[in-house]
């Protein structure tokens, strides 16, 4: 398991700063990726310097920062080619909708383009624009021609924007991207592997109007699925009601009802190593939905509900069965009820966590998880789900490799 303040030594990382708001937000990044290890080095556009100056950079990285081609005494120490070539990653965080489209052409205009060009590290970029630019056809065929180029693309996230408009755009926060290339160095972890992936909830419709649902936003499961496509999965994640967008390189199938994810789960079951059951499913779905709406009429109305399909139970009576993923999601004896499930449904791990408290569990960006399987248990303090999606990940990966000997 990797340590968090070690978990990029050896990552030499060349961080390229192009114009945009979002600049002051590499700032941080740079702290963090040294916290965590990385030698970083900057490069900025001259846009960029219109945001943040380069005085905070060479700061924060502790090395003299590049805006130019033409400087002779910062060529002199150390050339844009051996710059290229220094990097064992390069990040280009903001990268604007100009620096996308520079380099989706091949150009080499100036310092930050001429190195894109010429190193062969991995290259990841971070856009960040106004939503409507970000949309725009043209930005969408520039991400495309590049992400068919190997260019791995990280976020936009999606929310309230610098220019007062709200949608994707949003540059990734500084932890998120230290994660990405946390999880982008452990690339090769579950290279190899089908990884199939439940979240969100289920809806249990009463009649066209009703459904039975529960507080699970998806987004557990869809950190899992997103991290473990960066560690190199081939990953299905079946997806019940949420608006999350889905994470780059994983297939998804949408689902409503805990009946519909079952049959997708069994759809992909075949042919997966591993199956991460992150979903609330709902354990009870009405006996008989209307078709048409229900109408106010007794002061007690009384609901019949019959037993859902257990969909992990399940998979674990077929012949062949994948390495089984159970969440439990508890308010009390978290561990206790959790350990239960493992045992009852026949798991091979399942990932504790307390639901009902505010900042973890249902629908916040961090969570708290206690690893258990039939003989250890590890519990994974208070992180992003991201951060506890790549621990879990891992596990998996160790556990999966210590069996195949
Ligand atoms: O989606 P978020 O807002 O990010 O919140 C994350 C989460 C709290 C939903 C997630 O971390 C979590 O705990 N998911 C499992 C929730 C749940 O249904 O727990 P459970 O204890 O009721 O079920 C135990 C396990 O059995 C789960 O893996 C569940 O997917 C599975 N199950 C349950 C019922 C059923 N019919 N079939 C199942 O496979």
């Amino acid at each position: 398991m990797s340590n968090p303040s070690t978990a990029l030594t050896d990552t030499r990382l060349l961080l390229g700063v192009s114009g945009g708001i979002a600049a002051y937000k590499s700032a941080e990044l740079v702290r963090q990726a040294r916290a965590a290890g990385a030698q970083v080095r900057v490069v900025m556009t001259a846009a960029a310097e219109h945001f943040v100056g380069a005085a905070t950079f060479q700061a924060l990285s502790g090395q003299p920062v590049r805006s130019s081609l033409w400087d002779p005494a910062a060529e002199a120490a150390m050339g844009h080619i051996e710059l290229a070539r220094w990097a064992s990653q390069v990040l280009v965080a903001p990268a604007s909708a100009d620096l996308l489209a520079r380099y989706a052409q091949g150009m080499g205009n100036d310092l930050l383009t001429t190195v894109l060009l010429a190193t062969a590290a991995p290259v990841a970029l971070a856009p960040a624009m106004n939503q409507q630019m970000w949309a725009h056809p043209a930005t969408s065929a520039n991400v495309a021609r590049l992400r068919e180029r190997g260019v791995a693309i990280w976020g936009p996230g999606v929310g309230d924007q610098a220019c007062g408009e709200s949608g994707a755009g949003r540059m990734l926060e500084a932890s998120e991207l230290v994660e990405a290339l946390i999880a982008a160095k452990v690339g090769d972890q579950l290279r190899g592997l089908r990884i199939v992936v439940s979240a969100g909830p289920t809806f249990e419709d009463l009649d066209p109007v009703r459904f039975i649902g529960n507080r699970s936003s998806g987004r557990m499961g869809f950190a899992i699925a997103e991290q473990a496509a960066l560690m190199g999965a081939e990953v299905v994640l079946v997806a019940g009601p949420t608006s999350l967008p889905t994470p780059a390189r994983v297939e998804r199938v949408n689902v409503r009802s805990a009946e519909q994810m079952l049959r997708a789960v069994l759809d992909q079951i075949d042919r997966a190593d591993v199956y991460v059951g992150a979903a609330a499913v709902a354990d009870y779905r009405p006996v008989a939905p209307r078709p048409s709406k229900i109408k106010k009429a007794a002061e007690v109305m009384e609901l019949k509900l019959v037993r859902n399909p257990d969909i992990l139970a399940t998979l674990a009576d077929r012949a062949r069965r994948p390495f089984l993923v159970g969440f439990a999601a508890e308010t009390d004896d978290v561990l206790h009820y959790a350990r239960g499930k493992l045992e009852a449904k026949r798991l091979d791990l399942i990932a504790a966590n307390r639901v009902g408290l505010p900042g973890c569990g249902f629908d916040s960006a961090d969570n708290e998880l206690t690893l258990l399987w039939p003989d250890g248990e590890l519990a994974l303090p208070r992180a992003s789900k991201a951060e506890l999606a790549r621990r879990l990940l891992l596990h998996v990966s160790e556990r999966i490799r210590s069996r195949q000997g």
